[in-house]
């Protein structure tokens, strides 16, 4: 069986082909990233028109690319949220049409539960392909990023359910129990900003660019993380809740007390105050994750959303969570993309509404009622 997949929650357009909620025969990704840089956070109003633009055209390649005409599909699968109502509106609206057209079932998924479905999709990473998008309001125009492949994915064992998910992204910072496709439950999330969020927001005071994560992990590279001793906000709270926004508030406080001289002129403090804060970050997430890992007596975990691709975090779970089977997507597929989308649609198919014209893009559609 193969299912169209559509995602256009946030500022990632992105059209995928996946056979039997497992095999990625093609995933598309164009991100908007140039577009939004110079306002450094994305705008509501021109994600929804490059998604315009740019939806139509790539669902034509990505059938050319995989070699399947459209009466060969199965299903459409559509992210219909949470996420920017009017992103996700482009998404919801064009998958109706399309399984209108071709008289095929249409199946809405949740973005978080597709994040968490990643880690099951398996691929050679052939047909996987990046976008850069640029240009203004008027008129987008993408190239193909220069590493637009990637390596082949999900060869190890599967994962099992139940697992814990830590999801950690732009939007979100949340540990979820897994219990299957359909079935979740919330532990905790962030009760102020996302983890990704404060990757962005320190980036910003340290003026290292857009979007912040890749900048800060870059320069974090080179940097001494026991330079400065920054706050691990609750992680001794008892709780699978997590706070980011008093971190974000001692690196500003260092940021002012050394100056912005100090840093203009000293590359090494900045690797330094990207290195430190980075681990803070890092080690609240695992050490949570562990937290939750034991109480739920679970025994894998899988790390998914776009701070997934941090490469600290990569490598510290061999610090905090020994012995522990951690599962990462690989990046193309952490941030968003419309192979989780399609994926996890299989398991859904079942029980995917029948009066799917009804379908309404929601913002905050919740992942457990
Ligand atoms: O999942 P995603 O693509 O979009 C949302 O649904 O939010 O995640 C984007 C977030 C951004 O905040 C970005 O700064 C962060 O993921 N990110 C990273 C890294 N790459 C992306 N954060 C830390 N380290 C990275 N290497
Ligand atoms: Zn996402």
């Amino acid at each position: 069986m193969i299912i169209l997949g559509i995602e256009t929650s946030c500022d990632e357009t992105s059209v995928a082909l996946v056979r039997d909620g497992r095999d990625v025969l093609v995933n598309h990704v164009a991100s908007q990233v140039k577009l939004h840089e110079r306002f450094g956070g994305v705008v509501p109003e021109l994600a929804s028109r490059a998604h315009l633009q740019l939806l139509a055209p790539m669902i034509d390649e990505v059938l050319a690319t995989g070699g399947i005409t459209l009466r060969e599909l199965d299903a459409i699968a559509v992210t219909q949220g949470p996420g920017l109502i009017g992103a996700l509106l482009v998404g919801v609206e064009t998958a109706k049409s399309l399984a209108f057209c071709t008289a095929r079932q249409l199946i809405p998924v949740h973005h978080i539960a597709a994040h968490l479905y990643a880690p099951f999709l398996r691929g050679d990473g052939q047909k996987t392909k990046n976008i850069v998008v640029y240009g203004n309001a008027d008129r987008v125009e993408s190239t193909e990023a220069k590493q637009s492949l990637c390596d082949e994915f999900g060869s190890e064992a599967p994962l099992r359910y139940p697992f814990v998910g830590l999801v950690v992204s732009g939007g979100h910072t949340s540990l979820i129990l897994v219990h299957n496709p359909h079935h979740f439950e919330l532990l905790g999330e962030t009760v102020d900003d996302a983890a990704g969020e404060a990757f962005d927001k320190v980036a910003k005071l340290l003026d290292l660019g857009y979007p912040g994560g890749p900048v800060v992990d870059k320069w974090a590279r080179r940097g001494d993380r026991r330079r400065f001793d920054l706050p691990r906000p609750m992680l001794h709270s008892g709780s699978f809740e997590f706070s980011f926004s008093g971190l974000k508030t001692a690196v500003a406080k260092i940021v002012h007390d050394l100056g912005r001289d100090a840093f203009a002129g000293d590359e090494q403090l900045v690797a330094d105050l990207c290195a430190s804060f980075q681990e803070a970050v890092v080690e609240v997430l695992l050490r949570k994750s562990a937290a939750a890992l034991e109480a739920f007596g679970v025994k894998e975990l899988a790390i998914v959303g776009g701070v997934a691709c941090n490469s600290r975090l990569r490598t510290a779970v061999h610090d905090y969570l020994p012995g522990v089977r951690v599962v990462f997507p690989p990046p193309i597929l952490c941030t968003d993309n419309a192979a989780m989308i399609a994926g996890l649609a299989w398991h859904l198919r079942d029980t995917a509404p029948a009066r799917w014209l009804e379908l309404e893009a929601r913002a905050d559609l919740p992942l457990v009622l």
